[in-house]
């Protein structure tokens, strides 16, 4: 791969950045500098970006429990934010959640500076599901509205309605369910549950593909096994 590509795929910076950052002699693979930004890279190569390492053998990857009342954001003046979890010996790494809960939904984030891997796990294309455990206030749901969620729901609650892509209901007892997705909406679980006249009381991300929320305290993160990243790559 392109150095530059793969520099800005493990959030270094833009591709516009990583190149000038190539350039001006601030990256290193295998020991040498490199000022090609086309330099053909291989994931292996042990790559350098001013001083820190970078290679794809380095990539971290972390499952995090989100908190009620934190913003997925690794920086925020008023509010606690994810990158307020992040250990000092982790600074610097490049770090990020992949994809978005609202403030006050809690649960699974996968945090990586694998960039590719990222952008893949949210990306629509993909059809990576993501299950949520949804309690609400309501009359409990029955079957009849699963066939239809299957067929993709319209929302209308916008300016312009919203086509949603197919997603199951799962209906469990005391007004608990859960709702998987392959693509992620604004507060899409949100305005589906209010579509049908019910109010989400608690939203949790419970799994995203075959990764779940396992061993992990409530805001603390947890590396990935390898078996953990070697799944979430098989999924591509
Ligand atoms: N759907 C929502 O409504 N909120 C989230 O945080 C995630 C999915």
């Amino acid at each position: 791969m392109r150095l530059d590509r793969l520099l800005a795929n493990s959030g270094c910076g833009t591709r516009s950045t990583v190149k000038d950052a190539i350039v001006k002699g601030g990256v290193t693979v295998n020991g040498a500098v490199i000022r090609d930004p086309a330099f053909k890279a291989e994931e292996t190569d042990d790559i350098t970006y001013f001083g820190e390492s970078i290679g794809a053998g380095s990539f971290l990857y972390f499952v995090f429990d989100k908190p009620d009342e934190v913003l997925t954001a690794m920086e925020d003046k008023r509010h606690k934010c994810v990158g307020d979890y992040i250990t000092d010996d982790l600074k610097g790494k490049h770090l990020s959640p992949v994809g978005r809960l609202d403030y006050h939904t809690t649960g699974l984030l996968l945090i990586t500076n694998d960039g590719e891997l990222s952008h893949k796990i949210t990306s629509p294309r993909y059809l990576i599901p993501k299950r949520y455990l949804v309690s609400y206030e309501g009359s409990p749901f029955d079957d009849d509205i699963k066939e239809e969620l299957s067929r993709g729901i319209t929302l209308t609650d916008m300016d312009k309605p919203v086509k949603l892509a197919p997603c199951t209901l799962e209906i469990r007892e005391n007004n608990e369910c859960i709702i998987t997705l392959t693509e992620g909406k604004t507060h899409e679980v949100r305005r589906i549950i209010s579509h049908y006249g019910r109010t989400v009381s608690t939203l949790r991300r419970i799994s995203i593909g075959h990764l779940e929320l396992e061993a992990v305290e409530p805001g603390s993160l947890r590396k990935l096994t390898k078996e953990e990243i070697l799944q979430l790559k098989d999924m591509f």
